[in-house]
């Protein structure tokens, strides 16, 4: 009899070359459905991250990699310019569909910068090119995780307890996820970590994909509302909070899921370390401060109805539901990416980690 598959032995995103797909796990069937879908049209690559249901940030870099790749593959054109011109129409649709996490615009000005370097090729050669940069974007996000993981753990010790918000975790990534990369890898090493994941309203990413993944993993998790994060804090059962970002802007400011800045204004009372954990994709220096970040808004329904058997506010009552909070950079301890962990003040320290990134780049 063979053994049953646990969610981590799914890839979140994956090709499909020879069905010219993109493959991901339906995030939103999660976790009393594992549906795989296989996405072949544009339409159906850009609603399934409008939707979430390939979600989080490098997930979606990585998504919109691979869904760019396949409009390219499909492009018929003689000449480059014909080509590049349908490439970038293409482009500029899947840009449209979240706008708060950067990696979307950042894989995706990857593959542009890519095609426009390679010009002078035919069009069959630049869609081969193509193909392999969206295939070294996800490999690279396997690698960034665990650099994070290892970064982080150098931050705690065994037996630690951990607090998360919203799923930086596998499902959010390639692999390993970047707030939970120290949770695995600590459970590889025996550190026995007691994380308690938020479980973050309204589309509760923290308990159906956190909770879940981190369960299945057999590491020790505990489930917690929203608003219970002073108390474990305050009971002195968190040593740190993990969590990851969307964008994080050249001051340090971070964007994540709403409620971090909640989280970060109570860990600052407690005394409890907050870290950011940003691939250097997510780090945005165009953007000078969290004021400067564009703020998803989405549809009131998530609040209201989604979830519940019955309405839980009455039909027409006003909603705000942004997707995301800013967390200002003096309520952050660190922001650990794949070249380190950069401190206070960060308008200097992250300059230095993309100097550290052009360094290996260079020495490649
Ligand atoms: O709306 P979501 O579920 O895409 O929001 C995701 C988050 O806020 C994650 O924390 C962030 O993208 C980091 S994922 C490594």
């Amino acid at each position: 009899m063979s053994e049953k598959k646990s969610i981590l032995d799914y890839e979140t995103v994956a090709l499909d070359d020879a069905k010219s797909a993109l493959v991901i796990i339906d995030q939103t069937q999660l976790p009393y459905k594992t549906e795989i879908l296989s996405l072949t049209t544009q339409k159906e690559i850009w609603t399934a991250i409008y939707l979430l249901q390939v979600r989080g940030a490098p997930a979606i870099g990585v998504a919109a990699a691979i869904g760019i790749y396949l409009a390219a593959k499909e492009i018929k054109a003689d000449t480059y310019e014909d080509f590049y011109a349908q490439f970038k129409k293409a482009k500029e649709y899947l840009a449209s569909a979240r706008p708060t996490a950067v990696n979307l615009f950042w894989a995706l000005n990857r593959m542009d910068d890519v095609a426009k370097a390679n010009s002078d090729k035919t069009v069959a050669e630049v869609k081969e090119i193509l193909h392999k940069e969206a295939v070294a974007i996800k490999e690279e996000d396997i690698w960034v995780c665990k650099q994070i993981g290892e970064y982080a753990l150098t931050l705690v010790k065994p037996g630690d307890g951990l607090l998360t918000h919203c799923n930086a975790g596998q499902l959010a990534t390639a692999k390993y996820g970047t707030a939970t990369a120290a949770m695995y890898l600590g459970q590889e090493r025996g550190y026995n970590f007691k994380v308690f994941a938020d479980e973050t309203r309204p589309l509760l990413q923290g308990a159906r994909l956190t909770a879940y993944e981190l369960h299945e993993s057999g590491i020790d998790v505990t489930l917690i509302c929203d608003n219970m994060s002073a108390t474990v804090m305050k009971n002195g059962w968190v040593n740190a909070v993990f969590v990851g970002c969307d964008r994080v802007a050249a001051n340090g400011d971070t964007a994540n899921k709403i409620g971090t800045s909640v989280v970060a204004t109570v860990a600052k009372r407690y005394n409890v370390p907050v870290y950011i954990c940003a691939p250097t994709s997510t780090i945005d220096l165009n953007t000078k401060t969290g004021a400067d970040i564009h703020i998803e808004l989405r549809p009131a329904e998530e609040v209201t109805e989604m979830w519940y058997s019955n309405r839980m506010a009455p039909a027409g009552v006003k909603v705000f539901n942004p997707c995301f909070d800013v967390t200002d950079n003096d309520l952050i301890a660190g922001i650990i990416t794949e070249y380190g962990i950069a401190r206070a003040p960060y308008s200097e320290s992250l300059k230095e980690i993309f100097a550290k990134k052009e360094a290996a780049k260079a020495a490649r």
